[in-house]
């Protein structure tokens, strides 16, 4: 169980009307309403004597305890939504009055962390992870091979991704596949020329002492390695290694290889840290620190040339100059690396062919190595090609193009001239049903189970991604769907789902998840188009919560945007959560509703969001020393 704080509550989606709304939309729950509940239902082990956990209820019940206490209602809030407390076995509340409790809560706790404005929020210290070692091995010595390949996947923290601080330690398992993949690295860049030229710098030969060559070599390496200004001593104690290797006999090439491993396994090249503020209040990161902040945010790897000079001329904390180089990173081709990490975990995309794969015998036509890579690239692509134009953001929830290959083109049933072997933008065809992520073959197939499509995953998957509001996790020992055995009239996937509906305890929560996945019923597992399952005609109407009629992904798409503020909001929130590679506090909403309010002023445009989160309090300010360490308490 970690302990995150969604921004968006559970259930302002309880009804997708109410959502329409906004998040703040009132519940008729008040502050007393919710004493109720807790006396009713955690009394018995957190009220008067009993302190089950450590936790009574008194220390809560003062009227300004949601100000006072943020840190206590917050674990109560983590434990009554994931369905912790009450535990197993004594009466509970309803699943709405559970809902409703949540999103109360919610709302409020988030009213007072916002009452005095956004604060910066930790900056925890973080190791660089696989993807971003990677990348700045790459960078550091100019070299072309992954040199992570021996090192130990990461998991997922935070909002969700790999880059998380929370998750980024180091064990000694670790330690020792660092010095191997370093000493890799190295050996492979000292064969080519090209890598020597970056980071050999200079050779003992006419008038060069061996000395004299590694001082020059050391004193360029440090800093780009250290991704700051050598500290004083700090390159003298490399040196010292040096000669002790060269006094040893070693050849000029074996003593500085040996050094430079030596720095690729410091903590100051593995971890991103920052010097810690000792002041009493926030303070502007530094330059350098901003340096490497903005570069392992939109490129995962470490700063270029031209961020480390304007650190050194201290103009990179001046909104203009962060403006312009967010514009210059996103034109590089090592933007690929962030759209590709943030867009395959965000949507989930990353696991197909992972922990998901469709079924071989009956999707044979997945099992080709292009298709498969178009299918995977074209979410990505898609939203890079959104960032480097500019264009509006909720060409995610629909669209006129998309990126597609020759084969892919073909896949989705497309006749398209233009189309060519490598992935390109293409105008879609009127009436084919594509446009935005929610008709991509990647995410459809993600949503489904590898032998048949599942609405339930795939409203889940809308719930959860793009609305930011997943359904709470079914209750132990429902039933799974039956296969149709002989004998009994086959029914199709919605009746048997509809014979579940009519229980009022699972229509609680199908009644919300399933009549978004049914309007993708006409996509198959792999996203291709039908209007056929079983010998009967897909039926892919539905009705939301709210009483809306939708049928089919069109008027699934109308729906969604007219919900575009939840989208756009549960966007900002987890690329904010990428951005700071951590997970977000109820504070940071703050940070993200000035940013939607950014948006919504600006069309919506891509850049907005990118330039919203780089010029954010969070992530460009330190915040005073007290709150500078992780304070979300491991299980
Ligand atoms: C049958 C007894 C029982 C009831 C009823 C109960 N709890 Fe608990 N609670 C426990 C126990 C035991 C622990 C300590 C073990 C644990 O943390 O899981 C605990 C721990 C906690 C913690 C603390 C933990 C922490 O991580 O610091 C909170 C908060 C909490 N409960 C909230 C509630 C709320 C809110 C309710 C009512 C909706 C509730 N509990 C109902 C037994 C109960
Ligand atoms: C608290 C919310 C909740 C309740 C209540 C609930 N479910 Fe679910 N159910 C889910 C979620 C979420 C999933 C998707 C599970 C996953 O991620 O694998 C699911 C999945 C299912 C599936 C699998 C769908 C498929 O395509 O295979 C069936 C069947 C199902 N539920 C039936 C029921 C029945 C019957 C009830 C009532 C007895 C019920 N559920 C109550 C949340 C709920």
């Amino acid at each position: 169980m970690r302990s995150r704080i969604s921004l968006i509550p559970l259930l302002c989606l309880a009804s997708l009307a109410s959502a329409a709304a906004g998040p703040e939309t009132a519940t008729d729950w008040s502050a007393d309403k919710a004493q109720v509940l807790l006396g009713k239902y955690c009394n018995t082990c957190h009220g008067g004597k009993a302190s089950a956990g450590g936790f009574n209820l008194a220390s809560i019940a003062a009227a300004d305890s949601l100000t006072s206490k943020q840190t206590e209602w917050n674990h109560l809030l983590s434990r009554v939504r994931n369905s912790e407390m009450p535990p197993k076995g004594v009466p509970a509340p309803t699943i709405e009055d559970r809902q409703a409790f949540v999103l109360w809560l919610e709302t409020n706790l988030r009213r007072s962390a916002c009452a005095a404005g956004p604060a910066p929020g930790a900056w925890p210290m973080r190791r660089l992870n696989r993807d971003e070692y990677s990348a700045t091995v790459r960078d550091l010595l100019n070299i072309q091979v992954d040199a992570s390949h021996g090192l130990p996947a990461d998991g997922a923290g935070g909002e969700g991704f790999d880059n998380a601080a929370e998750t980024l330690f180091i064990s000694p398992i670790h330690a020792e596949k660092y010095l191997e993949a370093a000493k890799e690295a190295l050996e492979y860049g000292a064969k080519d020329p090209k890598s020597r030229a970056v980071f050999l710098i200079a050779q003992p030969g006419n008038g060069t002492t061996p000395e004299q060559a590694a001082t020059k070599i050391l004193d360029a390496f440090v800093p780009r390695a250290f991704r700051r200004p050598a500290r004083p001593g700090e390159t003298e104690r490399y040196m010292a290694l040096f000669r002790k290797a060269l006094l040893r006999g070693d050849s000029f090439d074996r003593s500085i290889l040996l050094t430079l491993n030596a720095i690729l396994i410091s903590p100051d090249f593995l971890f991103r840290r920052e010097e810690p503020n000792a002041a009493a209040d926030p303070v502007l990161a530094s330059d350098y620190a901003m340096a490497s902040r903005l570069s392992y945010f939109l490129w995962g790897s470490m700063p270029d040339k031209e961020l480390f000079e304007l650190a050194e001329a201290g103009k990179l904390h001046a909104p203009a100059t962060l403006t312009a180089q967010i514009e210059r990173m996103l034109k590089d081709g090592k933007s690929r690396e962030f759209t590709e990490r943030f867009v395959s975990q965000w949507l989930g995309t990353r696991e197909l062919g992972r922990d998901i794969k469709p079924d071989e015998k009956l999707f044979p036509e997945y099992y080709d190595a292009e298709i498969q890579a178009a299918i995977r690239y074209e979410p990505v692509l898609f939203f890079q090609e959104i960032l480097a134009k500019n264009l509006s953001l909720l060409n995610l929830i629909d669209s006129k193009f998309s990126i597609l290959t020759n084969k892919l083109s073909k896949f989705y049933g497309f006749t398209i001239k233009e189309a060519t072997q490598q992935p390109k933008v293409l105008n879609l065809p009127e009436g084919t049903h594509r446009g935005g992520v929610l008709n991509m073959a990647a995410i459809l197939a993600v949503s489904s189970y590898p032998q048949r499509t599942s609405p339930v995953l795939r409203g889940k998957w809308i719930l959860e991604n793009m609305l930011g509001t997943p359904p709470p996790p079914p209750p132990p020992n429902v039933p799974t769907l039956k296969d149709n055995h002989a004998g009994s009239p086959a029914l199709t996937l919605r009746e048997r789902l509809e014979q579940h509906r009519a229980d009022p305890t699972c229509a609680t929560c199908h009644n919300r998840i399933d009549p978004l996945g049914f309007a993708l019923e006409n996509y198959d597992v792999l996203g291709r188009w039908r209007t056929e399952e079983e010998g009967k005609p897909i039926d892919a109407s539905g009705q939301l919560p709210d009483g809306t009629k939708i049928a089919g992904t069109d008027d699934l798409k109308k729906a969604l945007l007219d919900r575009k503020d939840i989208i756009i909001r549960n966007l900002t929130s987890k690329m904010l959560g990428y951005a700071l590679g951590r997970g977000l506090t109820l504070n940071d909403s703050c940070t993200v509703d000035q940013i939607v309010t950014q948006l919504t002023q600006n069309d919506y445009s891509s850049q907005t969001l990118i330039k919203g989160i780089v010029l954010s309090m969070p992530f460009r300010y330190q915040p005073r020393a007290r709150t500078a360490t992780i304070t979300s308490k491991k299980p």
